[in-house]
């Protein structure tokens, strides 16, 4: 159901409660998500953005019980993603003509995916379009996160409808920030910058700076993901400015696979340890073949060191870590400390191969954990101890 937000901008988008992974099955969404298309009357009527594609039908229908199709003078695409894309074929076989506003790199993609050659009209940071006494500034934001992505703002009602950014996965009847469960947004929130936006951080920085340099007020915030941030937007910008300046809490995540508990045995003495060198560290063990991966990276990013173990399997470490590894490698973490662990039977590869990976995905690696802690079978009272030890001081070097 749509519904109105102010006189002139009508939320017409979908929620969609049943979604659990995006991103084909790379990122798990636990409580839905949403796609936001927002409608803007004045004497033009714009569309900005549309739907998932399995939704473009429902879409369409209600859009048609809104507003008359071949009244919508413009339509906004802020970022080519399917998400948000994904209703522009079907609309725009109804209303063909009809110019769609796009960065350069917004046709790139969108022919990219569809194949249409539309009447694309393409916009620069600072272009404005009249809708009549609101215009509508459009902002490029390249790689925030594809290189199509733009934001486009709205005078007179002074929003910012910012596309993925300050968006989170998370489907609500209410579709305002202050009528969601605050501990759900929040972790959507800083899950969907750990796991999508963290390889951009500085642009994010530099893109809040220009937007501040702009001097447009700010009412409202409308993403193209979960709620409108109605009371204080400027609190999502506020955790954004410190989610990109290398963000971390009093933290150490243990990620860990076992095959018959040894390496399990490890990283719990490992725990004690960090414990003991430091009662202030949060300490959180997270067994990867187990666990949601994508709430292990958001464990990651809120640390400020994780260590990796792994039983030697196969000349190699288990598979759980493998991709867990890559993601990491894939997001770029700074600023924070790694070391790994495992038992092992014979070869013990694993430790090694894991040191070397953190190393590949940024992490420093102190050098009194360079060789990693390692136990051969099934760790006994002094192997423990050996790894209580090395938990210790690991955690001496993260004191503050
Ligand atoms: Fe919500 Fe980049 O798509």
């Amino acid at each position: 159901m749509s519904f109105k937000i102010t006189d002139s901008v009508t939320w017409v988008g979908k929620r969609d409660w049943e979604l659990r992974r995006f991103h084909g099955e790379e990122y798990s969404t636990h409580k839905g998500s949403t796609y936001n298309a927002y409608l803007v009357r004045d004497e033009k009527t714009a569309l900005i953005e549309t739907v998932w594609a399995p939704f473009a039908g429902e879409f369409l229908q209600q859009l048609k019980a809104e507003v008359d199709l071949g009244s919508i003078d413009y339509v906004i695409a802020n970022h080519a993603e399917s998400d948000h894309s994904g209703g522009l074929p079907e609309l725009l076989r109804l209303i063909p003509d009809v110019p769609v506003y796009c960065t350069a790199n917004g046709v790139k993609s969108l022919k990219g995916h569809y194949h249409q050659d539309w009447n694309f009209q393409v916009v620069k940071t600072g272009q404005r379009l009249s809708l009549g006494k609101r215009e509508l500034i459009f902002i490029e934001a390249p790689m925030l996160h594809w290189p199509d992505t733009m934001f486009c703002y709205l005078t007179g009602e002074d929003i910012l409808f910012s596309n993925d950014a300050f968006g989170h996965h998370l489907a609500t009847e209410g579709m305002y920030n202050d009528l969601a469960d605050p501990c759900a947004l929040q972790e959507e929130c800083i899950k969907y910058y750990a796991n999508i936006l963290t390889p951009f951080s500085a642009l994010v920085k530099r893109k809040i700076e220009e937007f501040a340099g702009l001097g447009l007020p700010l009412k409202m915030i409308c993403p193209s993901h979960g709620t409108i941030w109605r009371e204080n937007p400027m609190q999502i910008v506020s955790k954004y400015l410190e989610w990109a300046s290398d963000y971390q809490e009093h933290q150490v995540t243990i990620a860990y696979d076992t095959m018959w508990n040894g390496t399990r045995r490890m990283a719990e003495a490992i725990a004690q340890g960090l414990t003991e060198a430091d009662p202030t560290l949060v300490v959180k063990l997270i067994n990867a073949g187990k666990g949601d991966k994508n709430d292990i990276i958001t464990e990651v990013f809120r640390s400020r060191a994780v260590l990796v173990g792994s039983p030697t399997i196969n000349r190699g470490y288990l598979s759980s870590l493998g991709g867990l590894l890559e993601m990491m490698r894939g997001l770029g973490f700074k600023n924070k400390k790694a070391a790994a662990f495992g038992a092992y039977g014979w070869s013990g590869e694993s430790v090694k191969l894991l040191t070397a990976q953190l190393k590949e995905c940024g992490f420093e690696v102190p050098a009194a954990s360079e060789a990693g802690m390692r136990a051969m079978w099934n760790p006994d009272g002094d192997a423990l101890e050996q790894c209580r030890a090395f938990g210790r001081e690991f955690g001496q070097g993260l004191k503050r």
